[in-house]
């Protein structure tokens, strides 16, 4: 048994070591034996042969997947006919760097692998840093707490190298005047600040590129809190009462028509008419299950579109007549040298179709502003994943395009909850998509059905720092039912039923997955409620204090 044993682990490393495609030199045999010995740990020659699991650079990056494209879009192999396996190093185009692969780092594109050379010194590769996932989350260096309130340091340059301009001054000054702004909280100088309390952390007033006062956020690190702190705030889960008339949140001017009309659509809502499958995420906040179908009929999904050539970006959504929503790795991503402007893009509206031009009922749309959130983090984990596009001219809702809602402080507090779902929607898995291998793309607007997953589970599943800005949603490992979330289009929304007002609600943005990045087993989303308050300052293009 001990010797079937030996005989059985041997031709195991020795097929791990390429030993069935070597020639049979001397030199071979010799690092063939070296390699059985160190059980499939170094590599013969150029390493084309190598088969092992090592998954680490020289420098301790991880690798990333063969088959994902994300961070780094692989274009110069086929690798489902290479059969590049899992993430392990390996040499398909014969470097003499020996075993190599493309790192989890997105500012760093490939890199040689430690594995050592047979017969050589094994070097220790240097290990991946190894926090536990909850060491991330402790409270480090010198984060603010709360929304950074307290700051009362003297920095006054901002994210996007300006320099902050004095809160005395008269043009601060016109923009503060009748705002409520926390009174505990002292303006000094040009100091950056958080008087309205805004979620993203100090800020200040700023020239922007065409002269205009706007704002941008300080360099500043806010400590992360659990992502229903503001549920815990006021003890719970509270019923609301329906409010007659909607408080806008939005200046009408510079937002444009949409906030009374949004998330009742036409064809439903506005008609008294259930669509097929919504009683499933009702029932779900309820704690019972249904199952649904799949075709959607979604009036605020839009198409983002490259001009040149033609072709499917992104998901998006409408949420009045003159604004667009969609993520930031959709506009930028430098890993794949994506940085697209106003000409690059359009959006398409009313689309029901993937591929067919819909006459009469789609709208095609210029761009005049991109927006992405300055604090959008593409070199580590798409944090604030997040970008704004306002339309050259506003368009006219119909059956087919019409504004979902945004997210208030209410609804986040009532609907964003582990087990509730929410909707999905999108066309597939488009081309811009993480994953490397499309799948067969539906002629239509498909739609999923996804749980909201508790935080500490979404953390625990990946090595991705998640920050309060994201939340995951999708179903366990063990759950009968599955949904990839790369299926949904990045920057399509996720949305959610309020079934106090039966209006439609997106309160999160599809930003990055488990199909494209295996080592997560959910979709992660931007968390839209937290992006609230940089949307409505971005967007009425002055400051407030926040609603509610
Ligand atoms: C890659 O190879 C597979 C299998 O040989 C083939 O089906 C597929 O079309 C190839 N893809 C590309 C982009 O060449
Ligand atoms: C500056 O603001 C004015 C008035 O709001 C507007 O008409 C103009 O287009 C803005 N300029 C730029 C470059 O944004
Ligand atoms: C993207 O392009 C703009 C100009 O089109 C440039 O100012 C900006 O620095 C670019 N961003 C990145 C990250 O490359
Ligand atoms: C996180 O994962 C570890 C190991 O995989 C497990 O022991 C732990 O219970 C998990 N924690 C949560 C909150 O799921």
């Amino acid at each position: 048994k001990e010797i079937l044993l030996q005989v059985f682990f041997f031709f195991f490393f020795f097929t791990g070591c390429g030993g069935t495609k070597l020639f049979r030199t001397p030199a071979n045999i010799n690092h063939l034996r070296v390699c059985v010995n160190t059980e499939g740990d170094c590599y013969i020659n150029n390493g084309e042969n190598y088969a092992g699991s090592m998954s680490v650079t020289k420098s301790g990056k991880s690798c990333q997947y063969w088959k994902s494209n994300f961070p780094h879009r692989i274009q110069e192999f086929n690798v489902t006919q290479l059969k590049l396996p899992e993430n392990f190093c390996r040499n398909p185009d014969k470097s003499n760097q020996g075993p190599w692969c493309f790192t989890r780092d997105p500012t760093v594109r490939r890199e040689a692998c430690s594995v050592p050379k047979c017969g050589e010194a094994v070097v220790p590769p240097p290990r991946p840093p190894t926090v536990k996932p909850e060491e991330h989350y402790l409270k480090t260096k010198d984060c603010l707490d709360g929304n950074g309130e307290t700051y009362t340091g003297d920095m006054f340059v901002t994210l996007g190298g300006r320099t902050c301009l004095q809160w005395s001054a008269a043009e601060v000054q016109a923009f503060i005047k009748g705002k409520e702004l926390l009174p505990q909280v002292q303006l000094v100088k040009n100091h950056c600040r958080n008087p309205d309390g805004d979620m993203e952390g100090p800020w200040c007033y700023v020239k922007g590129a065409g002269g205009n006062i706007t704002i941008d956020y300080c360099d500043l690190e806010l400590c992360d809190a659990p992502l229903d702190k503001f549920v815990d705030e006021s003890g719970g889960r509270e019923r609301t009462t329906l409010e007659d008339k909607r408080k806008a949140f939005f200046n009408l001017r510079s937002f444009g028509n949409g906030e009374q009309e949004c998330g009742v659509r036409p064809m439903f809502e506005k008609v008294n008419k259930e669509d097929k499958n919504e009683k499933e995420l009702l029932m779900s906040y309820t704690g019972s299950r249904i199952v649904g179908g799949d075709e959607a009929e979604v009036a605020s999904q839009v198409m983002l579109y490259k001009r040149s050539p033609q072709e499917l970006l992104c998901g998006a959504s409408l949420i009045s007549d003159e604004w667009i929503l969609t993520a930031a790795h959709c506009i930028l991503y430098p890993p794949w040298n994506k940085n697209f402007t106003i000409n690059d893009i359009f959006v398409r509206l009313g689309k029901h179709s993937r591929t067919k031009y819909e006459r009469g009922t789609e709208k095609i749309v210029a761009i005049d502003e991109i927006i992405v959130h300055p604090k959008y983090n593409w070199k580590e984990n798409l944090n604030r994943d997040i970008a704004l596009l306002h339309m050259k001219k506003p368009v006219v809702f119909t059956n087919e395009i019409h504004p979902v809602c945004l997210p208030t402080k209410n609804i986040a507090k009532n609907l964003m909850f582990a087990g509730y779902k929410g909707r999905v929607t999108g066309w597939g898995n488009l081309r811009e998509s993480w994953s490397s291998n499309p799948t067969n793309l539906p002629s239509v607007l498909q739609q999923i059905h996804l749980p909201i997953v508790d935080q500490s589970i979404c953390r625990n599943s990946t090595s991705v720092i998640i920050t309060d800005n994201m939340f995951c949603a999708g179903y366990q490992p063990d759950d009968t039912k599955r949904g990839d979330a790369c299926e949904g289009d990045s920057g399509g929304p996720f949305v959610m039923k309020s079934p106090t007002d039966k209006r439609w609600y997106q309160i999160g943005i599809v930003s990055w997955g488990e199909g494209c990045d295996r080592d997560g087993k959910y979709g992660f989303y931007t968390h839209l409620f937290r992006m609230r308050c940089w949307m409505k300052k971005v967007i009425d293009k002055t400051g407030s204090a926040d609603e509610e």
